[in-house]
């Protein structure tokens, strides 16, 4: 069982193409981190570094995926481009959020949980939903 606010890595979330399962990993676990640095209320140092590591894994996960979603066509890339600009706005935000002093970071710690918690539910659905069309998808197409 994980601790509440953390998400662990499921069979499910199998895309069954290695270099995206790496990259899924990737950002499970630095959220996971993330969660573990507010939860410390190490919000200067540690934070910040996890959520520049968050970043560039994201970015090039979410790149990664739209340039397969464009180069097979994939019939709901506009879907899929809306909702990974969902994430980015969210931890952008985050980013943010939590420059402030500790003491204003310490008076923001609910609204901070809140938006991990928002990544967190996001990855979770989107792995299931969108992404998971997205694999099926060019499974098919990769065999063609
Ligand atoms: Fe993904």
């Amino acid at each position: 069982m994980e601790p509440i606010g953390t998400i662990e890595w499921q069979k499910e979330y199998e895309s069954g193409i290695e270099e995206i399962d790496q990259q899924h990993k990737d950002i499970i676990n630095t959220l996971n981190e993330i969660y573990f640095a507010i939860e410390n209320r190490e919000f200067q140092g540690k934070l910040s570094e996890l959520l520049d590591a968050f970043d560039f894994y994201v970015t090039i996960h979410l790149n990664t995926e739209e340039n397969y979603a464009e180069k097979y066509d994939f019939p709901k890339i506009i879907e899929l481009k809306e909702s990974h600009e969902y994430l980015r706005s969210t931890y952008k935000h985050l980013q943010f959020i939590h420059k402030g002093s500790e003491k204003e970071c310490i008076s923001r710690i609910p609204y901070i949980f809140h938006l991990h918690s928002v990544m967190r539910e996001w990855l979770g659905y989107h792995l299931v939903t969108l992404d998971k069309e997205l694999f099926d998808f060019l499974r098919e197409k990769l065999k063609e």
